[in-house]
């Protein structure tokens, strides 16, 4: 699948979001390695530190139906610019999904492409706790 058309899949995911204290409506769609397309919306809660980005619920939705190797993640917000991944999910992608591709679309439908290595040079992993 080519990633534009994974961006506007991921535009699309923000209907599933529940963001009722933000407000902020982001969408992930998370390509495996055959093509499968996983999406996620963020959901919050009332004890906000109980949200989770639209992000992980991609990821942790594909690992739930046996999913393991990804290609892709796509991530769409309201925000004019391009919608970084945060930090918790940097880390939970690097150790479920690999150095995968991140493409952000902003709201002129201009992608931007990035490495998650990029996003998180000299991480935490596996390596550390042998
Ligand atoms: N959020 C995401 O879903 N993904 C990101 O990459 C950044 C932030 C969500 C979490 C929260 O529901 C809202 O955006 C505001 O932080």
């Amino acid at each position: 699948m080519e990633y534009k058309k994974l961006a506007e899949l991921a535009t699309g995911a923000k209907l599933s979001s529940h963001p009722p204290y933000s407000n902020f409506h982001v969408g992930a769609a998370l390509l495996t390695e055959g093509d499968k397309v996983y999406l996620g919306g963020n959901i919050e809660t009332s004890s906000y530190s109980l949200t989770i980005c639209a992000e992980r619920v991609a990821v942790f939705k594909a690992y739930s139906e046996g999913e393991r190797k990804f290609k892709a993640i796509s991530i769409a917000s309201d925000a004019p610019g391009f919608c970084p991944p945060c930090g918790a999910c940097r880390q939970v992608m690097l150790d479920l999904c690999g150095d995968i591709d991140i493409i952000m679309i902003n709201n002129k439908n201009e992608t931007k492409t990035l490495k998650l290595s990029e996003l998180l040079p000299y991480p935490f992993g596996a390596n550390e706790l042998q």
